[in-house]
């Protein structure tokens, strides 16, 4: 019933030329957003209200605190969308939400606004996967350039929650279109800390503050040949080459900064440092001795290395005939230029989301909702979060 509405609607708008609009509602970590997206790829509005300066004192996302900021953020974020699309909440053809996975406190969140927002104006709820939204943001994007990512690609999912390679899959005849129903297989994922996490905590425990990933691809980048103060080899993972691992990296650096005391002090300068305030490269390089600028370095390489390698061994056995890579990691830059030229060398293309869609935002959700509202794949008022709702 619900299905031939929405055929009924579709074809409506097609035969006036009308796109459909989407509003996205994303809260499912530290990141109240919403957007409006047309057809899935024409971003109208897209607004993030970041709660990193609440976390940052705590080192890492307090999920009570989370939760309490996303509802005094939901309202204004959304009226923010609408006005900066020019809309009205009539104006929407659905609403997409974030189901999951995540913070069961946050997504709980989104989900209650979007599902009484939906029911009060009588519009489409589409539930919408938090992971998925990260592959959908490469897809947004590629209208522009009018080159879409080739089908089956990998996708490594890289951010502060999630390490993860899927194959991805074109599930109807419209692939690499941004009205395509994908199909994902979890080749492999990491068995403890995301990378994004192994970055936010050895920026920590250097004294580099929250979030580590920006200030650490920055001073890695300023490190030059600054000596390497110890030696990071491969990670080694028995059983599926897939899979990841980072806390003994982690670890690594925690017990060579607790075996030298003489880098305390520099910690605890830029530890005064963050507290007032200063965050910029240009504030904290003068803190960092050579051998921390080595250190942080070598630690990105390794990071860098040992990702690039096992999504292009998963492109190289699947036969993949591109490589899509997001989520907050994918900001950094070295990872970045890595894979693309390591791509090219295996005769692939790497795509990346633009910097502000790699990390978590609205308009990737409103863009994976399009080709679930077209299929009729919609929730009713019995949609729940799921704190680890898998991507199938
Ligand atoms: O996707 P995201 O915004 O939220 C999660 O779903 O986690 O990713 C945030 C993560 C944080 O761990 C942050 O340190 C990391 O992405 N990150 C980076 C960079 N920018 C953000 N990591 C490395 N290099 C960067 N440039
Ligand atoms: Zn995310």
């Amino acid at each position: 019933m619900r299905a031939t509405i929405i055929e009924r609607q579709l074809s409506f708008q097609a035969l006036t030329n009308m796109s459909i609009r989407i509003l996205g509602i994303e809260s499912s970590c530290d990141e109240t957003a919403a957007a409006v997206v047309a057809d899935g790829r024409e971003i109208l509005s897209s607004v993030v209200a970041s709660q990193i300066d609440i976390h940052r004192k705590y080192g890492g996302v307090v999920p009570e605190l989370a939760s309490r900021e996303h509802l005094r953020q939901i309202v204004p974020v959304v009226r923010e969308a609408l006005a900066q699309a020019g809309l009205s909440f009539n104006d929407l053809d659905a609403i997409g939400v974030t189901e999951g996975p995540g913070l069961v406190g946050s997504l709980l969140v989104g989900i209650a606004y979007g599902k009484t927002l939906a029911s009060a104006l009588s519009k489409p709820l589409v539930p919408v996967n938090h992971l998925e939204g990260h592959v959908h943001a490469v897809f947004l994007e590629a209208h522009k350039s009018g080159k879409a990512p080739e089908l089956p690609a990998i996708c490594l999912i890289v951010s502060g929650g999630h390490t993860i390679i899927y194959e991805v899959k074109a599930r109807d005849a419209s692939a690499g279109n941004c009205a395509a129903l994908f199909a994902y297989r979890k080749l492999g994922q990491t068995r403890d800390d995301a990378a994004g996490e192994a970055y936010d905590k050895v920026a920590k425990l250097l004294g580099l503050g929250y979030p580590g990933g920006p200030i650490l691809d920055r001073l890695a980048a300023a490190a030059g040949n600054a000596p390497s103060p110890m030696q990071f080899g491969h990670i080694k993972i028995r059983g599926n080459p897939h899979d990841f691992s980072f806390s003994g990296i982690k670890t690594a650096v925690l017990y060579h900064s607790r075996e030298h005391p003489e880098y305390a002090p520099e910690i605890r300068a830029r530890e005064e440092a963050i507290e007032r305030g200063e965050r910029k490269l240009e504030q904290l390089l003068p803190l960092c001795s050579p051998a921390t600028l080595g250190l942080v370095r070598d630690f990105q390489n390794a990071v860098v290395r040992d990702l690039v390698e096992r999504t292009m061994s998963a492109a190289d056995e699947l036969s993949a005939a591109s490589v899509i890579v997001s989520g907050g990691v994918a900001a950094n830059s070295q990872l970045r230029a890595t894979f693309v030229q390591r791509a090219a060398e295996e005769g692939l293309t790497a795509y990346f989301p633009s910097r502000p869609l790699s990390t978590d935002n609205a308009a990737m959700i409103a863009a994976a909702a399009y080709p679930r509202f077209r299929a009729g794949l919609l929730a009713d008022h019995s949609l729940n979060a799921s704190g680890s709702l898998p991507l199938a």
